[in-house]
């Protein structure tokens, strides 16, 4: 990885870029009965080696029901059951944690409803052999979305703008939720920290990811809109985002400013 001063960073040349290991694809899901079985389906086919974690927040339509049966079906698919909506930040922390205590090398997020095609993973693993994490993302060339509504473009498209520039952050796609991580990275990120509920969850991953100093690809999706059940976006979820990218920009500027005064007084000194 190149920092920007010609270095290879520590992370890049330290042993990360190993062999990937085995990948746990965990696609949370809240009211999916009519997505479950066809999307853990498509993944089996699409990367057989992979296992797949379903993290269900009790939906009321029993999915998690469906989700059992399907891991009766299959001993690589595996659900965990949770007491109630938490929202899909609380659904990976849980999800990531059961990972790591396994030893699983990737740690895949996919959305349960189609949107993120699993014949594009292999793609994704690919990337991630020169990368510490990859995003999938629909705001680079060769990205795009099928059948969103403009409404919603805009403010996808609006949220990763307004993320990239209150954060400095060199990405596209910066909200997307169909990614693979190394476990060293996840590992790396203080997942313990992390107190985002929503969609901004995605946002405070990448965020961490790239302060870290990991290497953070972005390779083209494909996003298909869902085609049944509904969206679980909602005001609080965009409220919390907005909310959070404005606090977490604020103070990256305040201490930058700070960094900057005890630069100044240390040379006056
Ligand atoms: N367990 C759990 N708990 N799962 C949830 C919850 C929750 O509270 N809320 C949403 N999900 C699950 C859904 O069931 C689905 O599998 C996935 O999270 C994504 O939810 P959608 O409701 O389909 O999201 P979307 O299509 O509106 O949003 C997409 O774009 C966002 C912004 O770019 C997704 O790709 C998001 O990941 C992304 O952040
Ligand atoms: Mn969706």
């Amino acid at each position: 990885m190149n920092d920007g001063d010609g270095t290879l960073s520590a992370k890049a040349q330290g042993g990360q870029m190993g062999p990937l290991g085995t990948a746990l694809v965990i696609i949370p899901t809240y009211n999916e009965a009519e997505n479950i079985k066809t999307i853990v389906g498509r993944v089996r086919k699409a990367v057989p080696e992979a296992h797949v974690l379903i993290a269900d927040d009790n939906s009321p339509d029993g999915t998690g029901k469906l989700a059992d049966e399907l891991a009766a079906e299959d001993g690589n698919v595996q659900v965990m059951h949770r007491k109630g909506k938490e929202g899909l930040g609380a659904a990976y922390l849980a999800g990531f944690r059961w990972g790591l205590e396994r030893d699983y090398g990737v740690l895949v997020e996919m959305d349960a409803d189609g949107s993120h095609q699993p014949e594009e993973l292999p793609r994704l693993l690919t990337a991630l052999k020169g990368a510490d994490l990859v995003l999938g993302s629909r705001w680079v060339p060769g990205g795009r979305v099928v059948n969103w509504p403009k409404s919603r473009e805009f403010i996808s498209r609006g949220g990763s703008l307004y993320s990239r520039l209150a954060l400095d952050l060199p990405l596209r796609d910066i909200t997307g939720g169909y990614r693979a991580f190394r476990r060293e990275t996840l590992q790396g990120l203080g997942l313990d920290e992390v107190a985002s509920q929503g969609y901004c969850f995605q946002v405070d991953l990448a965020r961490r990811a790239v302060r870290s100093g990991y290497h953070v690809v972005e390779v083209p999706i494909t996003f298909v809109e869902r085609e049944l059940g509904d969206s679980k976006m909602s005001k609080n979820i965009l409220v919390e985002a907005l909310w959070r990218v404005t606090a977490w920009g604020a103070s990256d500027r305040i201490a930058k400013l700070k960094g900057a005064a005890g630069g100044r007084a240390a040379k006056q000194a």
